[in-house]
């Protein structure tokens, strides 16, 4: 199998590995509190509603961020082992950082003061274990990111220095974010109201970030294709590179937000949606044309990868429903959750199937081959469309975002169609469940020296 990743310089230290593994404890967490979210928002269920927003904030913060941060972790840990020097206390000191942060998150709601704030991007539980568990995660991020910064930039010669290329970008990505982060802590207004000062502090990074997950998920993409037996040839190879620094450089046009506006003053939070509108779509979307087309060529998988492709296909079609979703966004409806959970859910299918890929890397059984492992992105993607259909097409009856005891103004069809987003939500459960099983098997059955 060609692989993007070096499996020499993967497994040369044990971080890659156990940044994959924090990631994966995070998504499999992540889906118990979706349970909750489902039965709260369903309203033929209706059940558990005391504990949505909290339920809310943890499935936010461990998908979104240690999910999605955690496999980027994987992919420095990889850099930094490529690069020839293993920086084993920076190494050490970010997973172990970021792996605290997250414990925290997690166990935030253990501490009675449930006050929830349910900022964009990151919402809240205001209690010191949640705020201590964010600032050890970013600071985790921060020395993570060290090693990048001191060590030469990867060549992109070869495909496969090209594809690490795209990842320094996104090393590049997420400094841009905390960057975003802090100028704004510098430049924050005084005396603003606990909600409102929440939802400044997050607005510009939470952008950047979404810039991060869009790379993440376009090298995942080609590590699958790669799999496949798909690499590009020389002319394809010059243009994904550019489609790669692209999306950096869209990145870093965030900063000038800093120059023209103050923090919080007219036009500061607009500039950043714009930003968003014009160009987040722009490099996954060309990213996506060549996948699609790569796709319909292979036509037939090879049958031992047939999960990867399956993983492939799924997360385009969710990436593609995301986008056409986002453009019906008017209000504060949960429309805006269905265009998230398209895009979300297109990179978390995208790096399930690198999980599959990797997994044999990391001295684990190859499960890429198993029909479990085929059916199981077929079951959380289309759970996941049937999700995210309930929710735009409640949307539009003006059901709101966040709060489960809303029912928009057409309730009957709106109740309809919030139950088939319940249907949707639990079919995804059991395919996040099926994940995990895979793993397992994966993990269950490797041979004992293979475990490292
Ligand atoms: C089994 C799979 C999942 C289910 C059943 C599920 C369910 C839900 C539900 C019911 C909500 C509340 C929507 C509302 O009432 O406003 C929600 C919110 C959210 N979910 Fe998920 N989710 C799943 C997977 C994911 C994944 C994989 C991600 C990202 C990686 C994600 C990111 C989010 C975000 C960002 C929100 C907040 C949306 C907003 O701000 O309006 N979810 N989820």
């Amino acid at each position: 199998m060609h692989t993007l990743f070096d499996p020499a310089h993967l497994t040369a230290t044990p971080w890659p590995k156990r940044w994959l593994w924090l990631g994966f404890f995070a998504l499999a967490l992540a889906g118990v509190f979706s349970i909750v979210l489902v039965m709260a928002r369903t309203p033929q269920l209706s059940m558990l509603k005391e504990l949505f927003s909290v339920a809310l904030v943890v499935h936010v913060n461990l998908l979104v961020l240690v999910w999605f941060l955690a496999l980027a972790g994987m992919c420095w840990a990889y850099l930094a082992n490529r690069s020839g020097k293993a920086w084993p206390y920076f190494q050490g000191g970010a997973f172990w950082t970021t792996a605290a942060g997250a414990a925290l998150m997690a166990l935030s709601p253990l501490d009675p003061h449930w006050i929830v704030i349910k900022s964009n991007y990151i919402p809240v539980l205001d209690n010191p274990l949640f705020l201590g568990g964010l600032a050890l995660l970013f600071a985790g991020m921060v020395v993570a990111l060290l090693p990048l910064l001191v060590a030469q930039p990867p060549e992109a010669k070869s495909l496969r220095g090209m594809f690490a290329c795209g990842i320094y970008i996104l090393g590049g990505i997420v400094a841009v974010a905390l960057v975003c982060f802090v100028l704004t802590a510098m430049r924050m207004p005084p005396g603003l109201p606990r909600d409102y000062y929440f939802e400044l502090s997050f607005w510009a990074g939470g952008h950047g970030l979404q810039f991060a997950y869009t790379q993440l998920s376009m090298l995942a993409w080609l590590a699958l294709l790669a799999a496949l037996a798909f690499p590009p040839n020389e002319r394809a190879k010059r243009w994904l590179g550019m489609i790669l620094s692209l999306n950096g450089f869209a990145a870093l046009l965030l900063i000038f937000g800093f120059s023209f506006y103050d923090v919080g003053g007219p036009g500061f939070m607009e500039f950043f949606t714009k930003h968003m509108i014009y160009f987040a779509g722009v490099a996954p979307i060309l990213m996506a044309f060549y996948v699609a087309r790569m796709l319909w060529l292979i036509r037939v998988p090879p049958h031992a990868y047939r999960a990867l492709w399956m993983c492939l296909l799924m997360s385009l079609v969710l990436f593609a429903a995301g986008g056409v979703v986002g453009l019906l966004i008017q209000g504060q409806n949960v429309t805006i959750p269905a265009h998230y959970h398209g895009s979300t859910v297109s990179v978390t299918i995208a790096l399930m199937g690198l999980a599959y890929l990797l997994l044999p890397h990391f001295g684990y059984a190859s499960v890429a081959g198993s029909r479990l492992a085929f059916w199981q992105p077929v079951l959380y993607g289309a759970g996941q469309l049937l999700h995210v259909v309930g929710l735009a097409v409640s949307g539009g009856y003006g059901v709101l975002r966040k709060d489960p005891g809303s029912y928009g103004e057409g309730i009957t069809v709106a109740k309809a169609m919030m139950g088939v987003m319940g249907l949707g939500g639990l079919l995804a459960v059991i395919g996040g469940v099926m994940f995990v099983v895979v793993v397992y098997k994966s993990v269950s059955t490797a041979s004992p020296s293979g475990r490292g």
